[in-house]
């Protein structure tokens, strides 16, 4: 795709303006590389909430609404319930705007074909947001990683306990869609904050040839189960492996300003290793970042592990990208659909008893 940089503001439009609204705003606060001109969604309630936020800014029921309004839009903030992803941003980039698409992309490969296909026929960009790529304590995991601090990688562990208790609230209206994707088979965490973990995977050792797992199930209501416990191990083409479990603490109370979700990631190398203690709630209040070698622990005080932050600074890369062209997207549509295969690999060996899947064999 020929993409021409701004040399101005990005017009940029808000569609959902729901609960995630609130921490991807922060790029777009005090930022002069955009210009905040439309506000969507069909709640009258979320618009005047928001439309506080941005008095200039013109507020439509939908996006038919903005188009038909001949306003001038560059790019989308899309917000959008997982199940209107698809069509969502088909509808975006047919009215020829770039689109920064929330996580996780859509639900199977024939809807990201046609996603792609919607980018490449618009000449439009489709991102995929990946915010944890942001979080400052993941970026300087990978880079001591990679710096060679704690010798060459052995093995890595991801870790996340979903507890019941603490937190910010989450409207019922966001449940009742994700029950939708619970139904076809996508679980909230396994495919959907899961979606965050497999993409750190990828980001920090690359591509992956060989995915085992064990997804499993606890009903917390009737007909609604929750994808855990669940473990899930793969390996890397560069021969590194990971393993990544997934525990539910119903009565858990976890202190979080966001969701309670405690994660954990530990990189093991031949001399040392090296650890994320938490990232979006307040499990571990130690320092977010250990290093450990030759008998010498290293803890990172001051790093901004404030998890909103990584929102403002993957919306402000967005943002400048449209400026400059100069990538990486962080994520790309294309590379997007590398972590869709991740988790499709997961689910084809978990329904076939836990058998080694290639990621890139799941049609
Ligand atoms: N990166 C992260 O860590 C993270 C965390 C939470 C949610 N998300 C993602 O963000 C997206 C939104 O999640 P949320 O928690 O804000 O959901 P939400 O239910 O709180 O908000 C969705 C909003 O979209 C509005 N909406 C519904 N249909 C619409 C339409 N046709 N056009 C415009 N607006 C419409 C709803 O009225 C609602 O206000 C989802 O893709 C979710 O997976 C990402």
């Amino acid at each position: 795709m020929t993409f021409t940089p701004y040399d101005r503001p990005v017009r940029v439009a808000f569609v959902g303006l729901g609960r995630i609204y609130d921490l991807n705003v922060r790029a777009y606060a005090g930022n002069p590389d955009a210009e905040v001109v439309a506000l969507v969604d069909p709640s009258p309630e979320r618009r005047a909430q928001r439309h506080a936020d941005w008095p200039d800014a013109q507020v439509f029921a939908s996006t038919a609404e903005l188009a038909a309004s001949g306003l001038e839009v560059d790019a989308v903030e899309a917000l959008l319930p997982i199940p209107l992803h698809v069509e969502g941003v088909i509808e975006l980039l047919g009215n020829g705007w770039h689109v920064n698409l929330q996580k996780p992309m859509c639900n199977d490969l024939e809807s990201a074909a046609r996603m792609l296909d919607a980018a490449r026929t618009c000449g439009r960009q489709l991102r995929v947001m990946e915010n944890y790529l942001f979080y400052e304590p993941l970026r300087k995991l990978k880079a001591t990683v990679e710096s060679g601090t704690i010798g060459d990688v052995s093995g890595y562990h991801l870790k996340m306990v979903a507890s019941g208790r603490g937190g910010w609230d989450v409207p019922m209206s966001s449940y009742e869609w994700q029950f939708q994707q619970i139904r076809r088979g996508r679980g909230i965490l396994v495919f959907d904050d899961g979606w965050h973990k497999l993409a750190t995977a990828l980001w920090l050792f690359g591509p992956i040839r060989e995915v085992r797992a064990w997804i499993g199930s606890t009903e917390v209501m009737a007909g609604i189960g929750i994808d855990a416990p669940t473990t899930i191990v793969w390996e890397h083409t560069n021969g590194i492996r990971g393993v990544w479990d997934i525990t539910l603490a119903s009565d858990m109370y976890l202190r979080s300003d966001y969701y309670t979700n405690d994660e954990r990631w530990e990189i093991t190398g031949r001399r040392g290793y090296a650890r994320v203690n938490r990232c979006t709630g307040r499990g571990i209040q130690q320092p977010s970042l250990e290093v450990y070698v030759d008998g010498e622990m290293r803890s990172f005080h001051a790093l901004d592990d404030d998890w909103a932050s990584s929102f403002r600074d993957s919306g402000r890369h967005w943002l400048r990208w449209l400026h400059t062209g100069d990538g990486p997207l962080l994520w790309s549509g294309e590379e997007a659909v590398d972590v869709l295969r991740f988790a499709l690999a997961a689910y084809a060996s978990s329904a076939a008893g836990g058998v080694g899947v290639d990621p890139t064999s799941v049609g």
